[in-house]
C-alpha cells in the first residue's frame, strides 16, 4: 500500500477507541510555535499567524475533552518573549484578552478548568481581569485542565522556588534536609497536575526553548514541521498514537529484558 494512502486517516483513527484511557497521556504540553512562520509564508504580517492559531487552540480544547485527557499546558508567552517589538505584544496582549472574554462560554460548556501559570505583575491589568473572572467561574469544572502558560520562564520559576525555599529554611519555618523533589515540586506552579507524559513542539523546531525544565525530565518529545496555525486534530491524533509505540523506561530496564 502507498504511504500516502496508509497515512490517510479512517474513521476509527479520528477518534482513538483503540487507545484505552489509561495509555492515552495524562498531561500533554505544547510548545505552539511557527505562527510567525506560517504567516510570512501566506505573505500576511505575523499577527495574523498569531489570530489563526487561536482556532487551533479550540481545537485542542475540544479534542482533549473528547479523550478525555486529564491536563493540557499551551505554551502562549515565554518569559523571553518581552523582547518581541512592542507591537506585536499589544496584539498578542489584546489576542488573550479576547480569548479570555470570548472562549469562556465554551471553556464552561466544556466543564474545562482554566489555570494560568507564569507571572502575573508584567501582565496588562484588563488581561489579568478577565483571566481572574474565567479563572473563578471555571473553577469546580469536572474536565480537562486548560494549562495557560503566559509570560512563564521554567529558569524563572525553578528560580522562583529556590529563593522561596531559602527563605523559609533562613526564617527557620523548614531545614534544608527537609528539601527534596517532592517538596520543590510542590512548589512549582504545576503543583497538584500530573506528571507530562508527551510534549509537542509545531513549527520544526528541535528545542525546549524554556518550557517546563522541571517538569519534562521523563516527558516524550514529539516535533512536527507544520506550524500551530495549520496543526490538525489529525497530526494531534497522530502524536497520542506514536506516544502510544513509545517504550518508556524511566531509567530502568523493559519488562522483558
Ligand atoms: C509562537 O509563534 C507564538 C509565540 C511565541 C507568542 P512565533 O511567533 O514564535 O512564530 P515563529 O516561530 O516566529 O514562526
Ligand atoms: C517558544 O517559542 C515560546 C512560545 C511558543 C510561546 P519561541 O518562538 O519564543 O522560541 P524560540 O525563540 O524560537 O526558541
Ligand atoms: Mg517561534
Amino acid at each position: 500500500m502507498p504511504i500516502s494512502d496508509s497515512a490517510k486517516p479512517t474513521a476509527d483513527d479520528d477518534k482513538l477507541d483503540d487507545i484505552p484511557l489509561d495509555q492515552r497521556p495524562a498531561h500533554i504540553a505544547i510548545i505552539m510555535d511557527g505562527n510567525g512562520r506560517w504567516a510570512t509564508a501566506q505573505g500576511l504580517p505575523r499577527i495574523e499567524g498569531h489570530r489563526r492559531g487561536v482556532a487551533t487552540v479550540r481545537m485542542i480544547s475540544e479534542t482533549c475533552t473528547e479523550l478525555g485527557i486529564q491536563a493540557v499546558t499551551l505554551y502562549c508567552l515565554s518569559s523571553e518573549n518581552w523582547k518581541r517589538p512592542q507591537a506585536e505584544l499589544d496584539f498578542l496582549m489584546h489576542l488573550l484578552e479576547q480569548y479570555l472574554i470570548e472562549e469562556r462560554r465554551t471553556i464552561m460548556d466544556q466543564g474545562l478548568r482554566l489555570k494560568v501559570i507564569g507571572r502575573r505583575d508584567r501582565l496588562p491589568a484588563t488581561v489579568i481581569a478577565e483571566m481572574d473572572r474565567t479563572l473563578e467561574m471555571s473553577a469546580s469544572n469536572p474536565g480537562t485542565q486548560l494549562v495557560l502558560a503566559i509570560d512563564y520562564g521554567g529558569r524563572d520559576e525553578i528560580t522562583m522556588v529556590a529563593r522561596e525555599l531559602a527563605d523559609e529554611v533562613a526564617a527557620g519555618k523548614l531545614t534544608s534536609a527537609e528539601i527534596n523533589e517532592d517538596t520543590f515540586a510542590s512548589r512549582l506552579y504545576t503543583k497538584g497536575l500530573p506528571e507530562i507524559d508527551l510534549m509537542i513542539r509545531t513549527g520544526g523546531d528541535m528545542r525546549v526553548s524554556n518550557f517546563l525544565l522541571w517538569q519534562i525530565s521523563y516527558a516524550e518529545l514529539w516535533v512536527t514541521e507544520t506550524c500551530w496555525p495549520e496543526f490538525s486534530r489529525a497530526d494531534f491524533l497522530d502524536s497520542i498514537r506514536q506516544f502510544k509505540t513509545r517504550q518508556r523506561r524511566f531509567g530502568g530496564l523493559n519488562v522483558n529484558e
